[in-house]
């Protein structure tokens, strides 16, 4: 995984369906391309191959059912995402999170098809135990902050420093990652400046009128560090 990273989380927005998912990552492309950052972008499992054959950013799926591929009616496996063309994976997202033992299991599993790893958590002590995972990254992200266009850098600095203390001192291979929030280039600068690596974000992205002028202020904080 390139840090640092900003990752456009999808979700299940009306505003990125379809081939509304395609213009969005093709704006998130040609900012990566024009600021030299690394943006990645995560659209719903049903546009993830649309997706991934039409930008060269990185594409992640924003989970996966930890059932290998099989008679598993209605699931998604790690395998089918990599198939798809995703070069990483969001897991344990506040809006889909996981027992203990299926992240790991997911966390293992994504690993092994070599994708990017990123696992979400809530607070700096889950940061700490989904760090002892393995994943690439962590993002911590308080779940009353998410969509309310109040940024954690800058409504809970202290959750992230505190996460960012924690996950250093014991796994300093695994990256912090924050969202929730975030709505600004000043948000992402605060987020950069607490110690983090990059950040995690939907609606600010998804639902700007015009996507590529949002992502070009979100990603421009990233520039040169
Ligand atoms: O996955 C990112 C997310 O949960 C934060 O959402 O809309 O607050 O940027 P948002």
């Amino acid at each position: 995984m390139k840090l640092p990273i900003l990752i456009i989380n999808f979700k299940a927005y009306g505003e990125a369906a379809g081939r509304r998912a395609v213009d969005i990552a093709k704006a998130a492309e040609r900012v990566s391309r024009e600021l030299g950052v690394n943006v990645a972008v995560a659209p719903s499992h049903l546009e993830l191959a649309l997706v991934a054959q039409s930008v060269g950013i990185p594409v992640y799926a924003q989970g996966a059912d930890v059932e290998s591929p099989g008679a598993y009616t209605a699931h998604v496996a790690v395998d089918n995402v990599k198939e798809a063309g995703a070069s990483g994976i969001i897991l344990n997202h506040s809006e889909a999170p996981l027992r203990l033992n299926d992240l790991a299991r997911l966390v293992a599993r994504a690993r092994a098809a070599g994708l990017d790893v990123v696992v979400c958590a809530p607070d700096p002590k889950t940061s700490l135990a989904a760090a002892a995972l393995g994943p690439h990254a962590v993002a911590v992200e308080p779940p009353e902050l998410i969509g309310t266009g109040r940024a954690v850098s800058k409504y809970k600095p202290e959750t992230v420093v505190e996460t960012v203390e924690l996950v250093k001192r014991h796994f300093p291979d695994v990256a912090v990652i924050t969202g929730a929030g975030i709505e600004s280039g000043e948000d992402v600068e605060a987020a950069l400046r607490l110690g983090t690596r990059g950040v995690l974000l939907a609606s600010a992205a998804v639902k700007a009128k015009d996507h590529y002028a949002k992502i070009l202020e979100l990603a421009r904080p990233l520039a040169g560090r």
